[in-house]
């Protein structure tokens, strides 16, 4: 069926073009270290793939574990964070970190469920942790994936009405196997190809599974509604 296609032709095409991003584990690899996914999807919250990259860097560093970030001084993260910006994600972290260390002998729980429970974890970032870090069949949205999918499907309801439609369309095809290397491939995607503006169709993997290449502006989808 429609969905079995569409996550082998972007699987196989992640296995060549995935972006090699410090907290990725190889495509195919199911071992991607909990704590370095956590924080790489907190970051990425309202903040760009570019900009998170030093910051990952240097949180990583310095604090290379959920146990070192747990025993950082609240003054030093926050220093640590400033430029990052939405300071409750710096103090979400810490709790967070404090609540596996504390609550869960340091390991992160490895269900959405379990997660969600987690301070400032919130839909999206256990999905993303849960597929991501421990291959549990997840469905991952985020703004990037609401475009993909809304032009695979060539969804007409505007947003945000549409998102209902979009996450069901998400759930119809995200795999049983490397869901965390199909969400983040979608991600991919979206913040290469099937871009906001001018998308390559040209050169998209999901070409021949995509409703909106077939329409005369593929670019208009998602579709917004009125103001
Ligand atoms: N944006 C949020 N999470 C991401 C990820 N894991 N890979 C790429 N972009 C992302």
């Amino acid at each position: 069926k429609d969905g079995v296609k569409i996550a082998a032709d972007l699987l196989a095409h992640y296995d060549v073009h995935a972006r090699r991003l410090a907290w990725r584990a190889l495509p195919g690899a199911n071992a991607a270290d909990p704590y370095r996914v956590w924080l790489s999807e907190v970051m990425l919250q309202q903040t760009t793939v570019a900009a998170v990259g030093p910051y990952f860097a240097k949180f990583t560093a310095r604090w290379p574990s959920v146990e070192a970030l747990a025993a950082a001084d609240d003054a030093d993260l926050m220093a640590a964070w400033a430029g990052l910006g939405y300071y409750a994600r710096a103090r979400n972290l810490l709790a967070c970190a404090r609540a596996v260390v504390r609550d869960h002998g340091g390991l992160f729980p490895d269900t959405e469920e379990g997660l969600r429970a987690l301070p400032g974890v919130g839909a999206y970032t256990a999905a993303a942790v849960a597929a991501i870090a421990f291959g549990r069949r997840a469905v991952v949205v985020d703004a990037n994936v609401e475009r993909v999918v809304a032009r695979l499907f060539a969804i007409d309801t505007p947003l945000p009405a549409a998102r209902p439609a979009i996450r069901a369309a998400a759930d119809a095809i995200t795999p049983d196997a490397r869901a965390g290397d199909f969400a983040q491939a979608m991600m991919d995607l979206g913040a290469t190809i099937c871009t906001s503006r001018n998308p390559a169709c040209g050169i998209c993997p999901l070409r021949s599974d995509c409703a909106a290449v077939r329409t005369a502006d593929p670019a208009a989808y998602p579709v917004k509604a009125a103001k």
